[in-house]
């Protein structure tokens, strides 16, 4: 495994500061409770930390509204804070990269408040200013957290354009200024040591700027209301195209590879560091070579109920459109999407499948990326009024149907819950303890901890029995740590047609390991004929495996997880 980087080999873990673990106290997050937490992620055995945005922030965007790209937010600490964390994450052979918003800024940084003191402002031409159209915005497009993409500021009499809220203005990359500005910030970042990147929203840098009207056959509110009425994951996916439409002039411009191009020519002036991008098009790998090194395999996750026809559909389609040389990054969560415990689960095995869907993140071929709370099993958090609501495009989105559709309340509330993210973003639960052991008794959380630490859902109880998810989780992680086959292997499916069970081969050099995931709640035999005729199990969910378990006729307990390394 000796040629592959780090970024190959490692298992990532996203931790969201503000939610991770509160060390002074004040309900928030910051860097001294991740850093008292650090011997925890070692013995998770994870092996490098996805730090979401830490910047200083009005949080309008719970931090990707980003008011100096080259601080810390008081509330998580200082740089220096910043700085122990990386030694001590270091010293434990954990990497970390940080979050980094290139499409846009807070309305807040300085920047921004020099941009629209004046239309001859230096820096006016750092952000997208246009005139209006006939008493209106430059155009009909919208943001994509919804309502127009323009507004309009009257100290100047133009408009400018944010693709997310009117909070976090878009910055103008055509601008060499910009670039520069940026590129200064990344280099701060490498030199400080950082180990890469998570590239916030590519897709949307650059726009059309010739403004041309969209095109989409319905109008924002119709998609939404189409949206949060779907029944299923299917279904929502059917608006994928209407959705297209109507950001046709917004996304993946000409112009934004070149852009990923000169900064991965930066990162590379430093040794072994990492981009990866929030997008799932395999575009933005370039080359293979010359654009990010990862690109999340989105599309994995886009579905209600993981299956294993989903699965060969998804992984088929996925490998065979990277290009040469470029490796996979496969996820089922993170800080914007369900938790995956609440999401693939079918109330009824949620515990097993939240096991099947670990183990598959961990031997799929890719860089796997976890996202926490995971591990112990944490759900979709229920809140229950409006006010409880802290991600702020959801709120207003939930004004803006109500207005324009009439709603009523507890309707609208549980269409917030479902749609928003604030779900997935509730603290870590590390006892049962008041507030879940997030932060002290008698201090209020930023958002309320979902009372099922009560129930078990925690580390402290999870830590030390054996048959915790938790307990799966470490053991899991630490033989995918020392099976080759695992990290470096080729992907070869196996039994294509099977309805119940996703099979797979994993074969690196002088290593060949059997996959094989029941995602059913029946026991069946799996009938494998392959090269070898036996296998020594390395992982079974089961718990009863030997040294040479009959390929031929393979006993399946309901839910069980095999993994084997054939003779
Ligand atoms: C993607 C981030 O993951 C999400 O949380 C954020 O709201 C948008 N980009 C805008 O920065």
């Amino acid at each position: 495994m000796t040629d592959l980087k780090w970024w190959q080999e490692a298992v990532f873990y996203q931790i969201y500061p503000r939610s991770f673990a509160d060390g002074n106290g004040d309900g928030i997050g910051d860097l001294h409770g991740i850093i008292d937490r650090l011997d925890y992620l070692q013995e998770l055995g994870i092996d490098a930390i996805w730090l979401s945005p830490h910047y200083p922030s009005p949080i309008f965007d719970c931090g990707y509204d980003i008011a100096d790209y080259t601080d810390v937010a008081p509330e998580y600490g200082t740089l220096d804070d910043l700085k122990r964390f990386l030694d001590a994450a270091h010293q434990r052979d954990i990497r970390v990269i940080l979050d980094l918003v290139l499409n846009h800024s807070s309305h807040q940084h300085p920047w921004f408040v020099e941009s629209r003191s004046s239309r001859s402002n230096p820096r006016r031409g750092w952000y997208v200013w246009r005139d209006g159209v006939d008493g209106g915005p430059p155009n009909n497009w919208y943001s994509g957290f919804g309502g127009p993409a323009w507004e309009y500021d009257p100290a100047t009499g133009q408009y400018y354009y944010h693709f997310f809220m009117k909070e976090q203005p878009d910055l103008n990359w055509h601008n060499p200024e910009v670039k520069r500005a940026m590129w200064n910030a990344v280099r701060f970042w490498l030199d400080l040591g950082v180990d890469g990147f998570r590239l916030d929203a590519i897709d949307t840098i650059f726009e059309d700027p010739a403004l041309p009207d969209h095109t989409a056959p319905m109008t924002q509110v119709e998609l939404y209301w189409a949206d949060a009425c779907a029944k299923s994951e299917e279904e929502r996916q059917r608006l994928a195209e209407p959705r297209r439409q109507m950001e046709q002039h917004q996304i993946e411009q000409p112009g934004v590879h070149e852009l990923m191009q000169e900064l991965r020519s930066i990162v590379d002036e430093y040794p072994d560091r990492l981009l990866v991008g929030e997008t799932g098009k395999v575009s933005y790998y370039g080359d293979g070579n010359n654009e990010l090194h990862l690109a999340f395999n989105f599309p994995l996750m886009k579905t209600d109920r993981l299956t294993p026809a989903w699965v060969r559909a998804n992984q088929e389609e996925r490998l065979a459109a990277l290009p040469a040389g470029a490796w996979p990054c496969n996820t089922l969560g993170n800080h914007d999407a369900p938790r995956v415990y609440s999401r693939y689960g079918d109330g009824q095995n949620d515990a097993a499948l939240a096991r099947i869907s670990l183990a598959l993140v961990l031997t799929l071929r890719g860089t796997p990326v976890l996202y926490s709370g995971e591990e112990i099993g944490m759900t979709n958090a229920v809140l229950e009024g409006i006010g409880q609501f802290k991600d702020t495009p959801l709120v207003r989105r939930y004004v803006q149907l109500a207005e324009e559709w009439g709603s009523p309340q507890a309707e609208a509330v549980a269409m917030v819950n479902r749609m928003g993210r604030d779900k997935c973003r509730t603290p870590m639960q590390w006892a049962n303890a008041p507030n879940g052991g997030f932060c002290p008794a008698g201090v209020q959380p930023w958002l309320p901890v979902n009372p099922n630490y009560a129930q078990g859902v925690n580390v402290a109880d999870q830590v030390d029995d054996p048959g915790s998810l938790l307990s799966f989780y470490r053991h899991m992680l630490r033989m995918r740590k020392q099976t080759p086959a695992l990290i470096a292997g080729d992907y070869a499916p196996l039994h294509e047609e099977a309805e119940d069970y996703l099979a797979f081969l994993r074969t690196a050099a002088g290593q060949t390991c059997l996959v094989v995931l029941n995602m059913s709640d029946q026991a069946l035999t799996v009938c494998l004929n392959l090269d070898a005729s036996t296998a020594r199990s390395l992982f079974s969910s089961n718990g009863q495996r030997g040294h040479a378990d009959d390929l031929s006729r393979l006993q399946m307990a309901p839910f069980e997880i095999y993994i084997g390394e054939l003779a």
